[in-house]
């Protein structure tokens, strides 16, 4: 259930105020913000977030005992999210392990969006989350010059049709996430499994997998039941990683 929806102006950044704020105890608060001045991406990078081009959103939610690590998350947030939008008709949205909102199509695979989930902890007992979702809906040029990788928006994708307006697409986020967050804290990542397997861009895929130890190819199998990529090596041994411990690229 829903505590509380609010939508800011503008704002820093939507998980920022979140994890300032007290977490409701039952139910989940959800922000919206029009812009954000210092929304931020994994591993520290900036998320660029112009006045009223994208959606930026975030949820705050407790989760009781068991939720180790916050990567399972993160995906079930990203199932939920692309499932959404499968229901307003974009088809070829895919996940991109951990965290990315991807399109596959004739273009190749380009970024819709992505999830930052922060809080949670490592020790037993019930944790406080924050789950932030940043989603490419109409880019700006102006801010399309800025980056550094393959993109797409809503826009790109519905045309010619209409775009759905931002407020129908966050509705239809919420709708799905909200019940998902539920569902994972009841049961675990374990029914999500499948419905990963059907939205993942990466199922087969070479990838290299570059972290402290240096960088390793090798094919992936798919998800383990604790949220990890499981990757084949070229030696025929199989790899487990975690979301934070390597990043994934295809090659
Ligand atoms: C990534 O792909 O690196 C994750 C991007 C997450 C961006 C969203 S926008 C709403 C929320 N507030 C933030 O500051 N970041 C997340």
């Amino acid at each position: 259930a829903l505590d509380a929806l609010e939508v800011a102006w503008s704002i820093d950044s939507t998980n920022s105020e979140l994890l300032r704020r007290a977490t409701p105890a039952h139910g989940a608060a959800a922000l919206l913000a029009e812009r954000q001045t210092g929304g931020r991406g994994r591993l520290g990078r900036s998320w660029a977030s112009p006045l009223a081009a994208h959606i930026y959103l975030s949820v705050a939610r407790r989760f009781g005992d068991g939720l180790a690590r916050l990567g399972g998350l993160s995906l079930v947030a990203g199932i939920a999210t692309a499932e959404a939008l499968h229901g307003l008709g974009f088809a070829s949205v895919r996940l991109k392990w951990p965290n990315d909102l991807v399109v596959v199509d004739t273009a190749g695979l380009r970024k819709l969006g992505g999830l930052l989930v922060e809080g949670g902890g490592e020790h037993a007992g019930p944790v406080r989350a924050v789950i932030g979702l940043g989603l490419n809906v109409r880019m700006p040029d102006t801010a399309a010059q800025a980056i550094d990788q393959p993109w797409c928006d809503l826009a790109t994708l519905a045309a010619p049709a209409t775009t759905p307006a931002r407020n129908e697409v966050a509705a239809a986020v919420l709708g799905h996430l909200l019940p998902a967050l539920d569902e994972f804290d009841a049961v675990g990542l374990g029914r999500f499994l499948p419905r990963y397997a059907a939205l993942d861009a990466l199922h087969g895929e070479t990838v290299e997998l570059r972290g402290p130890a240096g960088i390793e190819r090798g094919t992936v199998l798919g998800l383990a039941e604790d949220g990890g990529l499981r990757v084949q090596l070229a030696s025929g041994a199989e790899r487990r990683v975690h979301s934070g411990e390597v990043s994934v690229r295809r090659s």
